[in-house]
């Protein structure tokens, strides 16, 4: 062979291999990439356990100080003048006037004046160093849920926090070690989960009624325009404008959760999220803060972003978010059973197999069929017989009260009743985990083509120890 021929052929030879080695490398990379997405799971610290059915001692008084006095914490504060056994003993907001009007919600009343803590980004600090406090409870914006809440804890405080409890993973896991290590309670306050339909409907769930449920479905789907222009400092705005994922998923899967027994029986195991591109919120900016465009639509949270989730049991659960849309309020809840299925919105119903439901003298009960809702007056008769003990002691009082129709009363309440009673709270610091978690591990299936992510199990192997939900109650009837 012609020495030109030879030398033609191995230069083509190795231009071939230097497009092929470096493609088929990468394809191999992308091959060995572990799906699905796995977080890491720090190891518990020794000596360390969980918090499964944790109970503190009980006590007599829960003396509480509330941390944000913003839209939210107000109402909180004015809740609690309604329960019995607490004593508020101080308010905190970095503004004097916030927490000035909270000391008037005391007065009128008929409670005495708190100890006042404003005018700087750390006076919250001294509320929680306290000696007289067993509570703290904190309604400040997202950024600050985490820090806050440890510190509490590490002051020997138990805290209650609003939604979400925290923003990425590792605050999430600080927050665990911080339970587990000072062994006070974390509890996310996650008012939906008291909803009347959402409190029956569970007990009905935990009656049988919709026989197995294998799929949940949750939402907060909120045009938030009027309110955009009223957190403090623009916190949502800018959490929203930094951070794709579902941000604020745990109005919608916290009912959910419970009905499937999460970490008492079942895990949620691998999660998927997807996105649309934003809009509204970018013209809002555009048009009502002037924003230029070009930044304007560096806005990184999807105007709808759906999150699906397989549990370990073989459940299914999707989640919606969507705050921006003209869609009417909805938070979606759906649970759909191998014998029944509950939906509150946009109106509630129930379908059920006979012979599900066995109300005594209850009209056309041989008119129920799966293939439609029960007539509205089955429906009204069933939420009636499957009432949940807790909604049936505190219905009447809740509705007086107020607070999104009564549940924020049914969660304070419980909340002070379980640590009045030394029983475990109804959301322990793994609900917090879970529903907060979703926004973090949706984000990372987002950022990689949505590929499935593992959900960490943030019991650390405790997730089978319990079997099936319940509220810790002193009699089975109180
Ligand atoms: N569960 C529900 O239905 C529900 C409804 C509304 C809001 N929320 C939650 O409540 C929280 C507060 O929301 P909001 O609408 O009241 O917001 P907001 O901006 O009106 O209020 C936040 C308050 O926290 C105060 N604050 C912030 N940093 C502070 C610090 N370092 N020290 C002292 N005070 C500080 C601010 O001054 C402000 O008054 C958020 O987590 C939100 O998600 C829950």
């Amino acid at each position: 062979m012609n020495i030109n021929v030879v030398s033609l052929i191995l230069n083509t030879m190795k231009k071939v291999y230097k497009i092929f080695i470096p493609a088929v490398l990468v394809f191999l990379a992308a091959c060995t990439t572990s799906i699905p997405i796995e977080t890491k799971i720090p190891p518990r610290p020794a000596g360390q356990e969980d918090m499964l059915a944790f109970a503190a001692p009980a006590l007599d008084t829960v003396r509480v100080g509330f941390i944000g006095l913003g839209m939210r914490g107000p109402g909180a504060v004015r809740r609690f003048t309604h329960i019995p056994g607490i004593q508020i003993v101080a308010l905190c907001d970095k503004h004097e006037e916030r927490v000035d009007s909270s000391q008037n919600i005391l007065i009128n009343a008929g409670f005495p004046q708190a100890a006042a803590y404003s005018g700087s980004d750390h006076a919250w600090k001294e509320l929680c160093d306290r000696e007289d406090i067993d509570l703290v409870y904190i309604a400040t914006d997202w950024q600050t849920h985490a820090q806050m809440a440890v510190y509490a804890m590490e002051q020997g405080k138990h805290v209650a926090v609003e939604v979400p409890g925290a923003m990425d993973l590792d605050e999430i896991w600080n927050i665990i070690n911080t339970s587990e290590k000072t062994r006070k309670h974390c509890m996310m306050l996650e008012n939906c989960v008291y909803d009347f339909f959402e409190l029956t409907t569970l007990y009905m769930a935990q009656q049988g009624l919709f026989g197995e449920i294998l799929h949940g479905e949750g939402a907060y789907i909120h045009n938030l325009e009027d309110f955009w222009d009223h957190y403090e400092g623009d916190w949502r705005m800018e959490f929203n404008r930094k951070f794709s994922g579902d941000v604020y998923a745990t109005h919608g899967l916290g009912p959910v959760c419970q009905a499937l027994d999460i970490h008492r029986g079942d895990k949620m195991d691998i999660l998927v999220a997807m996105d649309t591109k934003s809009v509204n919120i970018p013209e809002f900016l555009i048009q009502k803060r002037g924003v230029p465009p070009e930044e304007a639509y560096t806005f990184e949270n999807g105007q709808n972003t759906m999150t699906i989730i397989r549990t370990q049991n073989g459940k299914t659960i999707h989640i919606q978010h969507d705050v921006s849309s003209p869609r009417p309020y909805s938070r979606m809840y759906q649970l759909s059973g191998t014998k029944g299925f509950a939906t509150k919105y946009p109106v509630p119903g129930y379908a059920l197999e006979i012979p599900q439901a066995t109300l005594e003298g209850t009209p056309n009960l041989e008119n129920l069929s799966a293939h439609r809702f029960v007539p509205e007056e089955i429906r009204r008769a069933l939420m009636e017989q499957y009432k949940h003990p807790i909604q049936a002691e505190l219905e009447e009082q809740a509705k007086m009260v107020g607070g999104h129709g009564g549940m924020d009363f049914i969660m304070d309440y419980r909340l002070v009743y379980c640590l009045r009673n030394g029983l475990p709270l109804d959301m322990d610091v793994y609900d917090l985990a879970e529903w907060s978690c979703i926004g973090a591990l949706g984000r990372i299936s987002i950022e990689n083509g949505n590929a499935p992510v593992r959900v960490p199990d943030f019991t650390r192997g405790g997730w089978n120890k319990i079997q099936g939900y319940r509220h810790a109650m002193v009699s089975p009837t109180s």
